[in-house]
């Protein structure tokens, strides 16, 4: 285990169970990790700063050495603060290797003492990202096994037109087919 205090900073709209899944992993190899949730994003966000943090807090609850935060500014500031020594990123995929070796650097530039590592979350999560999660969930898709299930609870509740709209396409798809069908039945015996 290293010894000291990694951040794992984020935007988390929401948590996926690819963060869940590094947090869990991060948890094993640092004494401590923190995970800090970006205050000041420029996106309209889909989740409130404390509807995140208070998820986090519910998933991570078992965790007995992490600890969830919020943060504004720059990353490296707030992780010198909490004198972490290292930042914790995931990459999933080669697309993701671009951005984030950009942002290890000017990292690396702006505190160079602090190291990023990175981690790799279970193949099955590799293409699961918060921001598809929100558009599939926005057109009231199934985001069952993507998100935990807290988060798919308060992605249903906030998205509940979303969803009932969903379930009246459904049900008009299923009158379609039965009525093809039917028409099937009575041309044949016509
Ligand atoms: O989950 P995300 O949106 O990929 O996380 C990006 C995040 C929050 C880690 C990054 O935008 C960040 O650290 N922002 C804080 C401002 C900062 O320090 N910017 C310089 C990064 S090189």
């Amino acid at each position: 285990m290293h010894k000291g205090l990694a951040i794992y900073p984020g935007s988390f709209d929401p948590t996926t169970n690819g963060h869940l899944d590094l947090i869990e992993r991060g948890a094993k190899i640092f004494e401590e990790l923190v995970v800090a949730i970006l205050r000041n994003s420029e996106k309209s966000p889909m989740f409130s700063v404390a509807e995140r943090l208070e998820m986090l807090r519910e998933l991570t609850a078992h965790l007995k050495n992490v600890r969830i935060d919020t943060f504004d500014g720059l990353m490296v500031e707030y992780a010198k603060s909490l004198e972490a020594t290292c930042i914790l990123r995931g990459i999933r995929a080669i697309s993701d290797y671009e951005y984030e070796l950009q942002m290890a650097l000017m990292n690396r530039k702006l505190e160079p003492t602090l190291e990023t590592v990175f981690m790799m979350p279970a193949d099955k999560y590799s293409y699961v990202s918060s921001r598809l999660v929100r558009e599939v969930a926005q057109a009231g898709g199934p985001v069952k096994g993507l998100v935990p299930e807290v988060v798919e609870q308060k992605l249903k509740e906030k998205l509940d037109p979303a969803y009932k709209l969903r379930d009246a396409r459904m049900s008009e798809v299923l009158d379609r087919k039965e009525f093809a069908r039917k028409e099937k039945k009575r041309k044949k015996k016509a």
